[in-house]
């Protein structure tokens, strides 16, 4: 279908068009033409913001694991499906075919059942970068269990909060992990988060590092020996359009993580779809997207939409820094990759250190790069496209969610002319507008607002595990009959969109969306803590950095204040996880309240920018004396 494999601009908007003046039609000519299906759908689309429920597909029965694997296996049964490169430079890495991907996943699927796996059981998964983790991903949709996987870098608490709300009952974990030169005790951690976790029955534990651990009994089993044992056949439970293929938690600005679900037939379509687009991806291509699978973006591009497309998708366990900071670009060199997919945070952190790091390496296979995970900026920009692409590889500055479940508002490599900073253009059948403050749509070029969707898409998260009217709270009251990101934009003279950055309380730091509410809640645990408020700040290689602002319960606290920053940002690792500690702590004699009691956080963010010389209406607080302490004591 020539639509499928968009080619030049014009062809872009005309697709575009389409795409929007009927997109049923659109969309059922995309999912008739490039996917497996057990049972044709009644109806494409039928939906409603208000509810809000959304439903693509209804009536069709599929296995997303049949799109991805069986599918392939007679013309690519032979082709590298998964790409395995270790931490360690020197172990091999390792080519998982098609084929061989087949059997892994029936084995690992039959292992699922006969521990007691049925269709709609939660399995939560927390693993690190090892072929075992995409393996187990599609191993529960082969039989129709819901995935729930948490980063590997989260803590007991954190992964405990994660597994209850979704009553999982299976774990499946690793003896540990490595992480450049360190070697990581992952089961202690999930031995923590279990004493509190009443649904778990059995965790799988896959061998990595052969660390001591503790196995319980009757509950912990080895992974391998089940697997040695396992039927290479194992067949695809039939999955309705609409059932749950996954969890997956993100933070939000108050509260309890929001378990996002994804469900079975829309998320396919739209990954498989937009990884073909936005790479261009060809044949013979080798794919790198250095995202974790415990984040949206490797769940659909490294694992659905590559699959979906036979491509062949590579999975790096390490990190960019070791053995050193060549690493990127050794295996880039090494794989001959020809897609690199990364975010901005690592690119500069890359940016930062001797560019012959980067000149000892032969960049010639790359032919698209991609960016995602917060605005990039234009140095960063810049020095990926010189230096990476060598102004030859387009850059897609791709703009998503979690929520999104695939790529909204990115360039077409090739295709669309890329401008440092701009996520362009709407892909294909996304229906961006942007809203005033009052509720009102900015029509036009040249303005900036609040970044909302129109009309549904077919990877869109269906609710909140457990909690519908926070998803309607959340994404569908501020703005009536449309979906609101939470994050701002504005749209440039020629329709392109340039994404500012969240207007709500969500920080981004590093890639990593973080909400201020269990950050501070983990610190207002501490003993000696009163009250905290977060807030971003700009930092040149994390994309911002938090600051606290800590309130001590007895005023002028005589212990050291230094003892007090380490245990304040222990807590937070053992609560949250270390990515979100706190680079800056600045212990204060109160907050900046409005009159209802809310925390004045523009006002900390601009002190914490350092941007103190217009800080607003202050007089309205209910403690406006507060405001020159905290300027007068800043970091
Ligand atoms: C938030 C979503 C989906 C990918 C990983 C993050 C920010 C994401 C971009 C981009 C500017 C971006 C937004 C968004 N963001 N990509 N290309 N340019 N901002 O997923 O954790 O759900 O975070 O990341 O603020 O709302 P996430």
């Amino acid at each position: 279908m020539s639509n499928y494999h968009i080619k030049h601009l014009e062809e872009y908007f005309q697709v575009y068009r389409k795409s929007v003046r009927n997109p049923e039609n659109f969309w059922e000519e995309v999912a008739e033409e490039h996917f497996l299906w057990r049972k044709r759908w009644d109806n494409v689309l039928s939906w409603d913001f208000k509810k809000p429920e959304v439903k693509w597909f209804e009536g069709a029965e599929l296995n997303i694991t049949e799109n991805c694997i069986d599918r392939h296996l007679r013309t690519r049964g032979d082709k590298t499906a998964i790409l395995f490169e270790p931490n360690n430079p020197d172990e091999p890495a390792q080519h998982i075919s098609y084929q061989q991907l087949y059997e892994r996943v029936n084995q690992m699927a039959n292992v699922l059942k006969s521990q007691g796996i049925e269709k709609g059981d939660r399995v939560c998964i927390y693993l690190p970068m090892i072929p075992e983790l995409a393996i187990a991903l599609l191993a529960c949709a082969r039989i129709g269990a819901i995935h729930s996987v948490v980063f590997a870098g989260f803590s007991s608490k954190a992964l405990a909060t994660r597994i209850n709300d979704a009553s999982c009952k299976m774990l499946i974990t690793s003896d540990g992990s490595y992480r450049g030169s360190k070697t990581l005790d992952l089961k202690a951690i999930v031995d923590g988060a279990l004493e509190s976790c009443e649904s778990i029955e059995t965790v799988l534990v896959a061998e990595r590092t052969k660390n001591k651990i503790h196995m319980k009994e009757g509950r912990d089993l080895w992974l391998q020996p089940l697997l040695d044992d396992a039927e290479v056949k194992c067949s695809a439970e039939p999955m309705k359009a609409e059932d749950p293929l996954f969890i997956l938690y993100t933070s939000g600005s108050t509260g309890r993580p929001k378990g996002m679900v994804h469900t079975t037939a829309g998320y396919m379509v739209y990954t498989a779809y937009t990884f073909k687009n936005i790479f261009q991806y060809r044949e013979t291509d080798v794919y790198w997207c250095t995202a974790d699978i415990g984040w949206i973006t490797g769940h659909s591009y490294i694992v659905y939409g590559p699959l979906a497309n036979g491509a062949t998708t590579v999975m790096f366990e390490g990190v960019p820094s070791y053995p050193d900071f060549s690493r990127f670009w050794e295996i880039v060199e090494k794989h001959q990759i020809t897609h690199l997919y990364t975010a901005p945070t690592a690119i500069r952190a890359l940016a930062k250190e001797n560019i012959e790091y980067v000149e000892r390496h032969d960049l010639s296979s790359l032919k698209v790069l991609g960016s995602v995970g917060e605005p990039i900026n234009e140095e960063a920009w810049h020095w990926y496209n010189d230096n990476i692409g060598k102004k030859q590889s387009p850059i897609v500055d791709t703009w998503w969610q979690t929520e999104t479940g695939g790529i909204m508002i990115s360039p077409i490599p090739f295709v669309t002319p890329t401008k440092p900073t701009y996520a362009t253009l709407p892909f294909i059948g996304i229906q961006p507008a942007l809203m005033d403050e009052e509720g009102k749509e900015i029509k036009g070029n040249q303005v900036d607002g609040r970044l909302c969707i129109k009309f549904p898409w077919p990877s869109m998260a269906r609710t909140i595990w457990g909690d519908h009217d926070r998803y309607r709270d959340t994404y569908f009251s501020a703005y009536e009959n449309k979906y609101f990101t939470g994050d701002g934009a504005m749209r440039d003279e020629v329709g392109y969109y340039r994404i500012t950055g969240r207007v709500d309380d969500v920080i981004i730091v590093s890639g990593h969306n973080l909400g201020t509410a269990p950050i501070e809640d983990a610190i207002n645990e501490h003993p000696a803590v009163a009250e905290s408020a977060i807030v971003g700040f700009p930092h040149d290689v994390k994309g911002n950095a938090l600051y606290g602002y800590v309130m001590l319960k007895e005023f002028g606290e005589t212990r050291n204040q230094d003892n007090l920053r380490k245990e304040i940002n222990q807590q937070i690792t053992d609560k949250v996880g270390p990515i979100a500690k706190l680079d800056k702590i600045q212990f204060v004699n109160g907050l900046p309240k409005t009159r209802s009691g809310k925390i004045m956080r523009r006002i900390l963010r601009k002190i914490a920018s350092k941007d103190t010389s217009n800080l607003g209406d202050t007089s309205t607080l209910l403690n406006p004396e507060v405001v020159q302490e905290i300027m007068d004591n800043a970091l």
